[in-house]
């Protein structure tokens, strides 16, 4: 067993072969958080880590004694009762009291890990897979109930957590904060990292020192935001990407969130991560139960490669789920770059035949195919096809996309309406808005009131009508608006403060009825490009438009700052038009392959448009996609040279055999005359020799040791005005991709 209990000292040890976390139940009942870190033998008593000396402008629990919780690092702490730095939970009495005083009843301790009622998690396929620790927590005064949930993962340094309150009482509760994890660290000798951007430019890799006070990254959009990500990761100043100790912490969450640290003024740090309490507050009448979503934590010694392998094995194998988690992706061609609005049945043939004759294999028909939408003033809610465009609607559609050899895949955004349509007209009550304020219109959209089952019900039906009678193996599911004056007309004036949640559980509700009864679509999840790449997400919807931005300068940086957290599978990733729709730049059609190789690869964009040499080109490109796509987005990946701090950059992927590499080398700006480089390799079996397309054979240690010569012909470049043939390549936005095959 994995978790052991020592009945005298009152302390749990959580443990694998690699990660210790050990929690002890305090004196007066509150749970003491003791360790987490590496791996350490067990003992029967940790507690002389507890601190327990008088220090001035202390309160403590008892006249005379020394315990205060100001001083002692904690699980899930409550403010007003010795601490006073920022709780993990807060109860709302019907005294107008907020201090709770939740202490230890019980435990249990069972193989495997339970599913969380109506909302994403990691999970187990065998018992054996994790152990759980279960402790129960009961407010005396108040009769409520606190269930803690940690589940430990036997084979990955990861620790799942999660927090359940139980209303047994005969009075009425609102909590107004219930984070999914607290943790205690005893110091604050650390960097924070954050991933955060906008449309277009999201999950940059932002990085500094953790400072006394409060540090956070929070959404309050709706939506997990393109402008933070519920992830982020402490690491200690001198660890990289290969060594040191990193630690991730990622809320599996897809609505408004906080991820704060706070550093008190004994450099003791506490890290949480949970549903954002600024918009939020949850009633609990007598009988009810409220579970908080679940966050990972996940703690490396192998620096911020080894907590983003974690990440990828875990939420890759064991949070996405479905026919799609572990097989190649279909390498598609969508049409919104290619012509936005603008199309019809014909068009949209010539450009799926185009597709297939150069080896794609999926066509995903975008925005504009229902209702009155010819721009997007119109249609969003009336999901069915518009046959002025598509005669035989999308049943008629898809069957000759099929009939081409092609599977056919179709855009959604089931949770907006305009104004102008059928839906809207009759159902105005529909939508989220408060009460005698004016709604405020994005992109001409509002947002229907998913906290109310019957309208979950009736986008159910009516999409599942399409999905039923036509020939559909994909869904893009996108998302284009922050919700604003978010209120709900169903919910009476004491549970307004749950609309935001109560939205995402019935998102969640029609993603789960829509896979469990298509569980052959493949679904891609979007929101304006990356603004719900999170890892709720994942749990429907196995990969995800990364972003808008299809600019492959930029989707370098973006596509580095997302596998922080999230595996390659999961990022979609398109060779779009030259010049780009969103820098108006201009990048080698190589490059842009060479970047969006590192995903779920497709193309945004009219193959008729390109030239001969160009479509040649892409042939090449899917050639090689198909071949060493389940490499790519199966295997280990390792960021060598970050594009945040780099003209290059490079990534590569290793196979679990070892036998396969693939290295990904980008620069952005030319250089003159510079020095003969070399990029060190990671991963490889330093004993095999391996060859590369050029023939060159090198062992292993040699690659990871000497390095992989990277030189291009910018270095040694003779005088300017002068180039000598072969020499005279731009390498501006220039990029490589090198195929390691090993035991030849
Ligand atoms: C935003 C998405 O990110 C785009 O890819 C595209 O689907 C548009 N919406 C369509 O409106």
């Amino acid at each position: 067993m994995a978790i052991i209990f020592h009945e005298k000292s009152k302390e749990f040890h959580l443990h694998n072969s690699q990660i210790s976390y050990i929690i002890k139940i305090l004196e007066n009942g509150h749970l003491g958080q003791l360790y987490f870190g590496a791996r350490i033998h067990d003992r029967d008593d940790f507690g002389y880590l507890l601190e327990t000396s008088h220090r001035p402008m202390t309160a403590y629990q008892s006249e005379g004694g020394n315990f205060s919780l100001e001083h002692i690092k904690q699980e899930y702490p409550v403010y007003g009762t010795t601490d006073f730095k920022l709780p993990a939970m807060e109860v709302l009495q019907p005294n107008g009291s907020r201090i709770t005083d939740f202490s230890y009843e019980s435990h249990r301790i069972y193989k495997g890990k339970p599913g969380l009622e109506g909302l994403p998690a990691t999970y187990t396929e065998d018992d054996e897979e994790a152990d759980t620790l279960e402790i129960t927590l009961t407010d005396r005064l108040l009769g409520m109930k606190l269930i803690l949930l940690y589940s430990i993962f036997n084979k990955e340094n990861a620790i799942a957590r999660s927090a359940r309150f139980e209303n047994s009482t005969r009075d009425s509760f609102d909590i107004t904060r219930a984070m999914s994890i607290s943790l205690d660290l005893p110091d604050c000798d650390y960097d924070w990292i954050q991933f955060s951007g906008a449309w277009s430019r999201e999950r940059q890799v932002r990085t500094r020192r953790l400072e006394q006070g409060i540090q956070a990254v929070n959404s309050s959009r709706g939506h997990s935001s393109h402008n933070h990500n519920p992830f982020i990761v402490l690491k200690r100043p001198t660890a990289d990407e290969f060594q040191g100790e990193a630690m991730g912490f990622s809320l599996i969450y897809s609505g408004n969130f906080l991820a704060q640290a706070e550093v008190d003024t004994y450099n003791v740090t506490r890290v949480m991560l949970g549903i954002n309490p600024f918009t939020f507050t949850w009633r609990l009448d007598p009988g009810e139960h409220f579970q908080t979503p679940e966050a990972v934590a996940v703690y490396s010694k192998d620096g911020l490669n080894g907590m983003s392998q974690t990440f990828h094995r875990l939420f890759g194998r064991r949070l996405a789920r479905g026919q799609w988690r572990d097989r190649v992706r279909p390498i598609l061609l969508n049409n919104w770059e290619a012509t936005y609005f603008d199309f019809n049945e014909d068009k949209l043939l010539d450009i799926a035949r185009a597709a297939k004759n150069d080896g794609i294999e999926l066509f995903v028909l975008d925005d504009g195919w229902f209702g009155a939408r010819t721009d997007d003033h119109a249609g969003l809610g009336d999901w069915y096809a518009n046959t002025d465009r598509l005669p035989g609607g999308i049943k008629g559609l898809s069957e000759k996309v099929e009939a081409l050899g092609l599977k056919f895949g179709l855009w959604v955004e089931l949770e907006m309406v305009n104004k102008n349509s059928d839906l809207y007209r009759a159902h105005p009550d529909w939508l989220l808005q408060t009460p005698g304020r004016p709604l405020s219109p994005s992109r001409h959209q509002y947002v229907l009131d998913l906290s109310r089952p019957e309208v979950v019900d009736y986008i159910y039906e009516m999409i599942a009508a399409i999905l039923a009678e036509s020939k559909i193996s994909y869904i893009k599911w996108d998302m284009n608006r922050s919700i604003t004056e978010c209120y709900s007309l169903a919910l009476p004036a004491n549970r307004q403060g749950e609309v935001f949640h109560r939205y995402i559980l019935g998102l969640y509700s029609l993603y789960e009825r829509l896979i469990e009864h298509f569980p052959h679509i493949l679904f891609e999840s979007c929101a304006s490009g990356g603004a719900r790449f999170d890892a709720g997400m994942l749990y429907y919807a196995p990969q995800c438009w990364t972003s808008d931005d299809t600019d492959a300068a930029e989707r370098i940086k973006i596509q580095y700052g997302t596998s922080f957290c999230y595996p390659v599978s999961s990022m979609g990733a398109h060779v779009s038009a030259t010049p780009n729709h969103q820098l108006f730049r201009h990048t080698p059609l190589e490059t842009r392959g060479n970047v969006a190789y590192f995903g779920a690869f497709g193309y945004e964009l009219d193959l008729q448009n390109l030239s001969d040499k160009e479509r040649e080109t892409v042939r090449e490109q899917i050639r090689f996609m198909k071949q060493y796509r389940q490499v790519i987005q199966y295997g280990t990946f390792y960021r060598l040279q970050s594009p945040f701090e780099h003209n290059i950059s490079a990534w590569m992927v290793v196979s679990e055999d070892k036998k396969t590499a693939i290295v990904g080398y980008y620069k952005i700006l030319n250089d003159v005359n510079c020095e003969y480089r070399r990029l060190l390799l990671k991963g490889l079996d330093p004993n095999m020799a391996y060859q590369t397309e050029s023939g060159e054979t090198h062992y292993g240690d040699e690659l990871m040791n000497l390095g992989l010569i990277t030189t291009d012909p910018s270095s040694g470049q003779p005088a300017s005005g002068h180039p000598e043939p072969g020499l005279d390549i731009c390498t501006d936005f220039w990029s490589k991709i090198v195929v390691l095959r090993g035991g030849c």
